[in-house]
């Protein structure tokens, strides 16, 4: 299965299960704007509070906080949103379509990269052991050839993009012969910068409206509560406040699923720390959250670094970690070394002074920052991409199976009498009744046992409860486990306690 096919696999699977739909579907759609459907929701909800139990609960100097979309208009002046946060764009003429022109020219170099990794892996089947990949792309002259050019093809790019030099930054679209997908042409506009801000008017048109913003990242709902929550929760630096939040862009490029889309929702952590102390905890926080990836099961090799080539203003350390999507590796999650950038500015902005008071130094300061910064949508789907296999089963018959860790899964339980009489199916919803307060259960009696089954599979409910006549006799019930298909006899009394440890969120935060 190609990597294209494997994408409309997910996103017809979501779609197909109840996890996510196209917004406003029956006009059409909305592009880039998605609606959790009723499994979408729980497998978000969950990732949203393990998040939240793995930063809030599991540290003492981190609190949480749920700030206002909405917020006083020079917060975006102060931040520096108004003026600088833009997008490079370029249309082509031909096809009327808009593109990203960064985008365009990472795609290109990540081609010219696959390239060389295509050579070296030949030449690793070809030298097997003896192989030494340094000496390789050194020597091979067209392995050199395309190191070159590739190189000398991204310093102009991140020379452009630092001196915001619009006209060599389409040099290059030009220069590089990309073509638009779509027409096939290189007849480009020229580029220009979007602003990414969705605005609306606050007040009645009678009185005063002003324009405000829907904010573009959760981030600044934090720093303008600064001083409020340290002062009220009588916070000691190294301290973080944390926020799970909708955030706003206006997204150009579309059909990237959940991982590009103009509502969407972040969960941030910004951790105030001593000035000078700021990159040892950039490094602290970069192996946590990349631990946190790994604690969902998925391996080491799923994610990668991506150090920032190019820094924002305020940033003094950036990176990212990539995660393996359909279409290659793209940031899931940005780990970035603020300085004291935003608090001095909202300082210098508000009028207020903005500072803590260090009783070890005895001095105040305006505290540096590390933000860490993921998206839940983009966490949705690299849990479902990762979880979604198909499988060839020993009767002959196949699968597809989501197996997705169970402390996340939308249902945990699925409850199945055998059949739906001979008190069967009253026993069954009296488990349900007895296990609905713990457990998201679902009570299901239509179809063959087999067809059910495949049903849970499907939305990776991890455990499903058979209830048969020897259950009248011997009140036994028979587990199922999703990923083994392991059956057992267990006693009904102690189906609590044996799903109860499966899901702890303990097994998972340790
Ligand atoms: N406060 C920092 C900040 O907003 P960002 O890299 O622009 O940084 C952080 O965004 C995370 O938010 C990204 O790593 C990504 O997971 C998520 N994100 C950003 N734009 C998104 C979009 N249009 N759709 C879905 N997720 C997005």
């Amino acid at each position: 299965m190609t990597q294209e096919e494997f994408f409309k696999k997910i996103i017809a699977h979501s779609k197909e299960y109840g996890f996510v739909f196209q917004s406003s579907e029956i006009y059409d759609g909305l592009s880039a704007v998605y609606d959790y459907a009723q499994n979408g929701v729980e497998l978000k909800n969950n990732i949203k509070q393990y998040w939240w139990k793995s930063m809030v609960y599991m540290h003492e100097n981190i609190v949480g906080i749920d700030s206002a979309i909405f917020m006083h208009p020079t917060t975006w002046k102060a931040s520096g949103h108004i003026d600088a946060f833009n997008d490079p764009m370029i249309d082509n003429k031909d096809s009327k379509k808009r593109y990203r022109a960064d985008v365009l020219m990472e795609e290109f170099l990540t081609k010219i990269e696959d390239k060389i990794e295509k050579e070296v892996e030949k030449a690793a089947k070809r030298f097997g052991e003896t192989f030494n990949r340094e000496m390789f792309i050194s020597t091979n002259p067209r392995v050199v050839e395309y190191k070159t050019k590739h190189d000398s093809i991204k310093e102009r790019f991140v020379k452009a993009l630092t001196n915001n030099d619009l006209t060599d930054l389409k040099q290059l679209i030009v220069d590089c012969e990309i073509v638009c997908p779509i027409s096939g042409t290189r007849n480009w506009t020229e580029v220009r910068q979007f602003n990414l801000m969705f605005s609306t008017q606050m007040g009645s048109l009678s009185e005063e409206a002003s324009t405000i913003y829907l904010r573009p990242e959760t981030a600044q709902g934090i720093f303008v509560n600064y001083l409020n929550v340290q002062k009220t929760g009588r916070m000691k630096i190294p301290f973080g406040i944390a926020q799970i939040g909708k955030a706003f862009r206006n997204e150009i490029v579309a059909r990237q699923f959940l991982f590009r889309m103009k509502e969407f929702e972040q969960m941030e952590m910004q951790f105030f720390v001593r000035p000078g102390e700021e990159l040892k905890w950039f490094e602290y926080w970069k192996e946590q959250r990349l631990n946190w990836h790994l604690s969902l099961g998925i391996p080491r090799e799923k994610y990668k670094f991506h150090v920032h080539d190019k820094l924002a203003h305020y940033a003094n350390a950036a990176v990212d970690i990539e995660f393996e999507f359909p279409f290659g590796f793209k940031e899931i999650e940005g780990i970035h070394s603020r300085t004291d950038f935003d608090l001095s500015s909202h300082q210098k902005f508000s009028g207020k002074k903005i500072q803590y008071f260090d009783p070890e130094l005895n001095e105040s300061y305006v505290p540096y920052v590390v933000e860490t910064s993921i998206g839940v949508d983009r966490t949705f789907f690299s849990i479902l991409g990762y979880a979604y296999n198909e499988e060839k089963l020993e009767d002959g018959t196949e699968r597809v199976v989501l197996k997705i860790p169970p402390m996340l899964a939308p249902v945990k339980l699925a409850i199945l009498p055998l059949i739906n009489k001979d008190g069967l199916d009253e026993l069954g919803h009296k488990v349900f009744s007895d296990l609905k307060y713990d457990f998201n259960c679902q009570y299901d009696e239509k179809d063959s046992i087999g067809k059910r089954y495949r049903r849970q599979d499907a939305i990776g409910t991890p455990f499903c409860i058979t209830i048969d006549h020897d259950t009248l006799n011997d009140n036994t019930v028979t587990i199922r486990y999703r990923d083994t298909m392991k059956q057992e006899r267990i006693d009904i009394s102690r189906i609590n306690e044996i799903i109860s440890d499966k899901l702890s969120f303990k097994t998972f935060l340790k």
